[in-house]
């Protein structure tokens, strides 16, 4: 069992799910200065970089990018922090074992400035969700939740921080879930073979 990572960026989420003593194989970013790739490589991960700037169409950069991945043949895809939209065809080779993690309760605010948009709208809970990848962006069965609180004098970034320690947490549970096949997919439902599976409520200390 196996999991390849792909990041863009910071690759927190990444670290999470490497410090949880998951399989991780193999990191690969679109980004050859993403933060993540170092912490990677720091703990031994092989990293590769497929630049999506080397490719003129997005079709071309995502055949490059399964290639990669399918070098490692994971038993799961994990997207943490990758910011680009996979094409269907790429999403059809791993469905059913391509997940990615979003800073928000969807399906509400997809897209990007989730905590923003959620404090203009005067949500009073907001979170975090897992869920399996389709072809429509920050949509697709979902797996996984955890909502924190929203304070009336929070700013952007303190609910960007106090979701993240909840993502933190949130991903590597949902991923351990999928590789023991705890996962079941019906009608657009995920239903959880685990009998802890509604505790996705963390304690929310700062
Ligand atoms: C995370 O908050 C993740 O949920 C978000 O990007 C951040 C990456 O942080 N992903 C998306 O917005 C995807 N739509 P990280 O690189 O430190 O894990």
């Amino acid at each position: 069992m196996s999991i390849v990572i792909l990041i863009s960026g910071r690759g927190s989420n990444m670290q999470a799910i490497v410090e949880a003593g998951l399989p991780v194989t193999a990191v690969i970013s679109n980004k050859p200065d993403a933060p993540g790739l170092a912490i990677a490589s720091a703990r031994g991960i092989p990293t590769s970089v497929v630049r999506d700037k080397d490719y003129g169409t997005r079709e071309g950069f995502d055949a490059a990018l399964a290639a990669e991945v399918a070098r490692h043949a994971p038993t799961a895809v994990a997207l943490a922090g990758f910011m680009r939209i996979l094409t269907p065809r790429f999403v059809a080779r791993y469905a059913d074992r391509l997940v990615n993690i979003h800073p928000s309760l969807l399906p509400s605010f997809t897209g990007l400035k989730t905590h923003e948009r959620a404090l203009a709208a005067g949500v009073k809970v907001h979170g975090c969700t897992v869920h399996f990848v389709t072809p429509e962006l920050d949509h697709g069965p979902i797996v996984a939740q955890a909502a924190v609180p929203v304070w009336t004098d929070d700013t952007p970034e303190r609910l960007a921080a106090r979701v993240l320690r909840q993502e933190h947490l949130l991903y590597p549970m949902a991923l351990r879930w999928l590789l023991e096949g705890r996962l079941i997919v019906e009608n657009g439902i995920v239903r959880v073979k685990d009998p802890n599976a509604h505790q996705a409520f963390f304690s929310d200390r700062p």
